[in-house]
């Protein structure tokens, strides 16, 4: 049986978010799963959110609520895709035809839908409907938490902000989770460069609730954006034992950590952090955020000149798995990365290849339409930069800069890439190049003052006399 404080039927009904099943248990395991999901934190005696998954079947098999959260969950993660899992794809037919053969809700209706068309990769089809629920039912968490996901991974910034601003005004305080709403606006304000605002919602957040991740990871971005450095690397020590305990983001808070110390030029420091920590925890979890940190944090340090070769081959077994997955852009350059590092040049062809394929047919897959104006040139680049043809890598990235939003992830995140094109064009044969990359460190200077990093590029720039 489940902790008794989960809501049941009832409680649900009451909120005005019926749940169409005459299983208590059921509600409830529905309850302790989303409660998961919102905290970033697999919760052991609940049997963590892969043992609520099966207990949530076996108090109701037909739990339609239950096919979603699941199923969905398992897409949101992005770490397997519908066309080489069959197990996937079957699970998300099953929560379809559930959903059409009994008399549910229209919310729980639209829900199937959504988590269908999420698994055919229409993310941003996926998120209206999320939406449509969210009109008439502004307390549906798992709607806001999937819209969320869903535009992240669209890079949808201002989508992430009024998302969540909408519904604030129907939260009250005594609802469940309701100092988690703090966390999921501070990340949209952040992402459309209202840092200060960002910050005061986010600590708003952790007064209520210390140990929230979320709010945690936006207070890093805001130090990250900012290039407040010190107070950054403050934060996360004094806070550090709030937040480990939330496995399914901590990696990635330890990665903002790491970030904080390459700044600074303290590799080792980095290297520290990515042996003990998010090596360790990629491994472990298999989950995509971890994998992705992984190698955009051995990325930043080779791009500084760290070698990272041995670590690159320790990490190639985690990532060949996935090299054919092309469920969203930003994962597969990431992959990209590790092959390359790892000196793959077949692996890497292979993943190319592959999301060529993509492109050509992407039907309503919306990775995959993006795949051939912004994905494969981005990929092209990362190939070529790691070739030694600098400026053929310029050449790649530098049309599609303005555009590489749309892959998704963070602004903090896809930095990588703004980084990978003033590395190559500084290191470019041809004189327009290198005046571009003097041009792209002024633009950085100017957006993010104070920054080490930008300082030492600047310098080695006026070294080599660009
Ligand atoms: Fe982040």
């Amino acid at each position: 049986m489940i902790a008794s404080g989960f809501r049941d039927c009832k409680a649900w009904r009451d909120e005005h978010l019926t749940l169409t099943t005459s299983s208590n248990e059921a509600c409830k395991i529905y309850d302790a799963i989303l409660t998961q999901y919102v905290t970033w934190r697999n919760d052991e005696t609940l049997g963590g959110i892969a043992g609520c998954m099966s207990t949530i079947k076996e108090a109701d098999p037909n739990f339609v609520m239950g096919h979603v959260i699941s199923t969905g969950l398992e897409l949101v993660g992005t770490g397997s895709s519908v066309r080489l899992n069959e197990r996937l794809a079957s699970a998300v037919r099953r929560t379809v035809e559930l959903a059409t053969t009994q008399d549910i809700t229209p919310r729980e209706r639209l829900h199937a839908r959504a988590v269908e068309l999420f698994s055919h990769g229409n993310f941003p089809k996926a998120c209206n409907l999320w939406e449509e629920i969210l009109v008439e039912h502004p307390t549906d968490l798992l709607a806001l938490k999937f819209a969320h996901d869903g535009y992240f991974y669209m890079g949808a910034q201002t989508q992430l902000r009024d998302s969540v601003s909408r519904v604030l005004s129907h939260w009250k305080p005594h609802m469940p989770l309701f100092s988690y709403l703090k966390g999921l606006y501070s990340f949209g304000l952040l992402e459309t460069h209202l840092y200060d605002q960002a910050e005061k919602v986010a600590k708003e957040g952790l007064a209520l609730t210390r140990d929230d991740a979320w709010c945690v990871h936006s207070v890093a971005h805001v130090h990250e954006m900012k290039g407040e450095v010190d107070k950054g690397l403050k934060f996360m020590e004094t806070t550090e034992t709030d937040w480990q305990g939330c496995d399914m983001l901590a990696c990635h808070n330890y990665w903002h950590w790491a970030l904080y110390l390459i700044e600074k030029g303290d590799y080792e420091a980095a290297l520290d952090i990515f042996d003990k920590q998010l090596f360790r925890r990629c491994r472990a979890s298999g989950a995509m955020l971890d994998m992705v940190d992984t190698c955009s944090l051995l990325y930043r340090l080779e791009m500084e000149g760290v070698c990272v070769e041995e670590r690159w081959r320790e990490l190639l077994p985690v990532m060949l798995p996935h090299t054919d997955d092309h469920v969203t852009l930003f994962n597969d350059l990431h992959f990209l990365m590790a092959l390359l590092g790892a000196g793959e040049a077949g692996a890497s062809g292979q993943l190319l290849e592959g999301l060529r394929e993509m492109a050509e047919e992407p039907g309503e897959n919306y990775q995959h339409q993006l795949a051939g104006p912004i994905g494969i040139p981005i990929c092209e680049a990362l190939v070529e930069y790691n070739r030694g043809n600098y400026g053929r890598a310029v050449e790649l990235l530098n049309p599609v800069r303005y555009r590489m939003v749309e892959i998704g992830g963070s602004d903090a995140q896809r930095d990588v890439f703004g980084q990978l094109l003033i590395h190559a064009a500084m290191k470019s044969d041809k004189t327009h190049h290198r005046k571009l990359a003097r041009c792209l460190l002024a633009e950085r200077d100017a957006l993010k003052a104070n920054s080490p990093l930008t300082d030492r590029l600047i310098q080695r720039a006026h070294a080599l006399h660009i």
